[in-house]
């Protein structure tokens, strides 16, 4: 099955082709195209995304987004070649007019782009509703309507946080599998995660708004066991990162400065003066670790960010330099968003008895993250081992964690092989939509 998807839910204007095969139970899948346009540059200048420039930006950029996915996944080799003079007909143009009706530059674009390609050969179109911002999801949706109604194509509503689960399915399964020599997992066929995941499985799904602890016992049997209370572990890091004056996103910036830290220990290149002063002892700095301990599986971040808030009021008071002390306060703030995240992970994974952990969401392209992770699963595995099966654990590769429309293929797959369609006049985005 062939599924087209579309991802507009935040600042990453994103379309799709990828191919699914096989029981939900266990899906294979093959990526066909996965084409990703970041928003970066344009909130930058703001410290974070602006919704209503994101939605403008998206409705700019889908159809060449859509074009270029379907040259890359060879649906579309020249568009010269596939020249139909045929029009959309006036009944099909009615409902177009009226689905792009918000967005009248996409709409432009559509009616200019759409009637000159031939229909690919997709079995149906797979969107994200939410959780995300409002109009952004709005302008995906009314694309993947618009785009179901030309081509008599059934529609998938997708769930953002079940793409980054499932994005893992969309590569070599099981990367990071203690239990079988990698070699074993690599298959001939084009088609990724042969392997099976067992469940029940436990996502950890870390993203700028969401930070929730799931588990799964099938692919779409979904229970969140922990989450939030306040910000997210992105949004955490992207309000640290904008206090430090670094730029947005947050956490990239966080990691490149404490991995700087790490190369060079501050006292060692600043010399005599800053290592007078951390003998003083007056910079060693220690962030909490909020609800680290706490006998549930909830997060809080907040907290974290007013410590770090007070620290850097206080050290300006002080009339010290922070700039200075940024790689190092950074190290500490990653240290203790990925403390908890482990902690409260491996304590889930064990009082479940989950057979595999899963990453998912931006942040789990945080490199200090991921290898923590494995090693805190390798300490663990003693108390994991379920009956001689080690639990293993799933990171999908950096470019899949953050925001991209395969991921949201791979859901849509999932719903569409159990015949899960939406109905396209009663779709609508879901800010806050929940697993
Ligand atoms: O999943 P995502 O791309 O978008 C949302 O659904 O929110 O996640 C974006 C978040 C941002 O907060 C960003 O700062 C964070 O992921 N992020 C990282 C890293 N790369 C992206 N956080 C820590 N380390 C990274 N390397
Ligand atoms: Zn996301």
């Amino acid at each position: 099955m062939i599924i087209l998807a579309i991802e507009t839910s935040c600042d990453e204007t994103s379309v799709a082709i990828i191919e699914g095969k096989g029981k939900s139970e266990n899906p294979s899948f093959k990526i066909l195209s996965n084409v990703v346009l970041s928003q970066v540059k344009i909130h930058k200048n703001w410290g974070g995304v602006v919704p209503m420039m994101a939605k403008r930006e998206h409705s700019k950029n889908l159809i060449a987004i859509l074009e270029k996915s379907l040259r890359k996944s060879s649906f579309l080799i020249s568009r010269s070649e596939f020249l139909i003079s045929k029009q959309i007909q006036n009944s099909k143009l009615r409902i177009i007019n009226k689905i792009l009706e918000r967005e009248p530059e996409l709409l432009q674009q559509f009616l200019k782009f759409i009637p000159t390609i031939k229909p690919p050969k997709i079995d149906a179109i797979a969107v994200t509703i939410g959780p995300g911002l409002e109009p952004a999801l709005w302008v995906g949706i009314n694309f993947a309507r618009a785009l179901a109604s030309v081509w008599d194509k059934p529609i998938v509503a997708v769930n953002h946080m079940e793409g980054h689960m499932v994005a893992v399915l969309l590569q070599n399964g099981g990367i990071s599998n203690f239990q079988f020599p990698i070699s074993k997992q690599i298959t001939k066929s084009n088609f990724k995660n042969k392997k099976q995941i067992k469940f029940p499985a436990l996502a950890l799904l870390v993203s700028g708004g969401h930070t929730e602890l799931v588990l799964i016992k099938k692919w779409g049997d979904y229970k969140i066991i922990g989450e939030t209370r306040d910000d997210a572990a992105g949004e955490c890091f992207d309000k640290t990162a904008r206090m430090l004056e670094l730029p947005y996103p947050g956490g990239p910036q966080i990691a490149k400065q404490a991995e700087n830290f790490k190369k060079y220990p501050l006292a060692f290149r600043m010399g005599g003066w800053v290592r007078r002063e951390m003998e003083k002892e007056a910079f060693n700095i220690k962030l909490p670790r909020p609800m680290i301990d706490s006998k549930d599986y909830d997060f809080s971040f907040s907290g974290l960010k007013t410590a770090v808030l007070y620290m850097l009021r206080d050290m300006k008071e002080r009339h010290i330099n922070i700039g200075d002390f940024t790689p190092m306060i950074c190290n500490e703030i990653q240290q203790a968003i990925v403390d908890v995240l482990i902690t409260k992970t491996i304590k889930a994974a064990k009082e479940f008895s989950a057979k595999s952990i899963i990453l998912g969401g931006g942040v789990a392209a945080n490199h200090e993250l991921r290898a923590q992770m494995k090693k805190a699963v390798l300490m663990s595995r003693r108390d994991l081992d379920i009956r001689g099966q080690t639990t293993a654990l799933y990171l999908p590769s950096a470019k899949l964690t953050t925001d991209n429309a395969a991921m949201i293929g791979a859901a849509g797959y999932l719903h569409a092989a159990s015949g899960d369609f939406a109905k396209s006049e009663k779709m609508e985005a879901q800010g806050n939509l929940s697993l």
